[in-house]
């Protein structure tokens, strides 16, 4: 372009390849009443473009809001984990999280009755972790096979395009294990009002890896330091007549204030001699581990305290995964999480491509060097003429054997181990019952009642039974609010 051009250079409009555009608000015509010339190259890349502006969204989560921060170290845990992120008191890490509600589309209002999602992308020096939780400790079901099913339940009918209550409680119920999420759900922190007052937890059982190579099992839980605050169903429905977007609209104005949230990160940790002697199985995402027993131990805080620049590029673009984990933290063999180690870079490759992890915010921030090459937008000058083979006479890309978990000893015959045959489902849900004081009982019925409008009888007893299991008067409290 020109010297005397007379706009700023910063300001010119160009094509996607940098030519000037010349015109942006006549298309080019034949003749000033005639038909448009293919030629107009400028008007085809303006389409062309955006009619590809939409990905696939999140099969669920697909609603949220993200933004950077950082984790500081409060505590010294080098006694149970090697990962660098923990080494010492004082030490930050940059973070990014995503929270999420699960079951509307991207479009849906955000102060729904949901579980929300927590997912957090920590940047440390060996790599990301990724820890993918939700603000409940709990989950549905214990076994993975269920997933497709329970979005399936939840999301909407086949025929009529609606959600159903119906498909949603006949799916839960038929599940006993289902109640204590169900209960977590139904009771007065069903709706958070924000997403800066809910608690996260990391939900399934990991391990830590000390220097030693030994092994324990591990919870997170994340405690909000805004205190836990929560919409009632009446409030929640006025709230969404004004404002579709409550939690996103609250994260992103209190960040811009300068009203950074904060979370307590803590850590219950069991050793494997415990676990093996535990009555009930530690790897089941269906119980938690009783604070009396397994006390929380303080490790950190984290504070999110600067809104993407473009939401984007790095909140739609965000992809996380349970199976992204660092030296020090690995995995445990819940079965749900076995299949999560799976299913989110698949997903991602579906959503996003192959190489999503070269996108900038899920690009570590330290060097990655594999023989992964090519593949569709590759754009980070895929490894230049590096070896792309293994083995190699050059020590090119050398495999860590230092990084080597100690071995896991296992026992059984394999086969398809049915846990619902000899499973206690009730006794937590009614200890949780039980913890609530009677307002909060009465609130978890009244809650329940409303959310099983229009939903046929036989699901409905079908409930209270398994209420009544956990606890009689959580049963009485429901069927007396269901006018049963
Ligand atoms: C999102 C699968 C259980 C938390 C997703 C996505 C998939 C998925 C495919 C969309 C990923 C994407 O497109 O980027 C599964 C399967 C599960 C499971 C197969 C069980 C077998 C869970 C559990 C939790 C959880 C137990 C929490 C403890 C999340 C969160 C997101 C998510 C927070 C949103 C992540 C984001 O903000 O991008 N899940 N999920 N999921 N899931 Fe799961």
């Amino acid at each position: 372009m020109s010297e005397n051009d007379p706009i700023a250079a910063d300001k010119r409009l160009t094509t996607a390849a940098g030519a000037p555009v010349p015109d942006n608000f006549n298309i080019e015509t034949a003749g000033p009443r005639g038909p448009a010339l293919l030629e107009d190259v400028w008007l085809i890349e303006k389409l062309a473009h955006f009619h590809r502006e939409v990905i696939p969204e999140r099969r669920m989560h697909a609603k949220g809001a993200g933004a950077f921060g950082t984790f500081t170290v409060t505590h010294d845990i080098t006694r149970f984990t090697k990962a660098s992120i923990f080494a010492e008191v004082g030490k930050k890490t940059e973070m990014f999280a995503r929270f999420s509600s699960v079951a509307g589309e991207r479009g849906a209002a955000d102060a729904e009755r949901d579980i929300r999602g927590f997912a957090l992308k920590f940047y440390t020096d060996e790599g990301n972790w990724d820890l993918v939780g939700n603000n409940t400790p709990v989950f549905f079901f214990r076994d993975p096979l269920r997933f497709p099913d329970l979005n399936h339940a939840i999301k909407r009918d086949p025929r009529t395009g609606l959600r159903s209550a119906e498909s949603n409680w006949d799916f839960w119920t038929m599940l006993p294990e289902a109640l204590h999420q169900v209960t977590i759900v139904m009771s007065e922190r069903g709706i958070p009002r924000s997403f800066r007052h809910m608690h996260g937890f990391g939900s399934h059982t990991y391990s830590f890896i000390n220097a030693a190579n030994e092994r324990v099992w591990v919870k997170f839980t994340f405690k909000t330091q805004q205190g836990i605050a929560n919409l009632s169903d009446e409030e929640a429905v006025q709230l969404v007549g004004l404002d579709r977007e409550s939690n996103h609209r609250d994260l992103y104005t209190s960040i811009e204030k300068g009203e950074f949230p904060r979370w307590t990160m803590y850590v219950q940790v069991m050793t494997e001699a415990q676990a093996a002697e535990h009555p009930v199985n530690p790897f089941d995402l269906t119980k938690v581990w009783p604070h009396g027993e397994f006390p929380l131990i303080e490790v950190g805080v984290f504070e999110l305290n600067r809104n993407p620049e473009n939401v984007y590029a790095d909140v739609e673009q965000a992809s996380f995964a349970p199976s992204t984990i660092v030296p020090g933290i690995s995995f445990s063999p819940d079965r749900m999480l076995q299949a999560r180690l799976f299913a989110y870079n698949d997903a991602a490759r579906y959503r996003l491509g192959v190489n999503h992890h070269q996108i900038p915010v899920n690009a570590p921030r330290c060097p990655a060097h594999s023989y992964h090459r090519d593949g569709l937008m590759r754009v980070d000058g895929n490894h230049g003429g590096t070896l792309a083979y293994v083995p190699n006479s050059r020590g090119e890309w050398e495999e860590q054997p230092a990084f080597a978990n100690p071995p896991l000893p296992l026992s059984g015959a394999a086969t398809h181990y049915d846990h619902r045959l000899d499973d206690d489902h009730y006794l937590q849900p009614g200890n949780l019952f039980r913890k609530m004081t009677p307002v909060q009982q009465q609130v978890l019925f009244e809650n329940t009642a409303r959310a099983m409008e229009g939903v046929s009888r036989a699901v409905k007893e079908r409930h209270v039974s398994n209420c009544h299991r956990a606890d009689p008067a959580y049963g009485e409290g429901v069927a007396k609010a269901l006018e049963l």
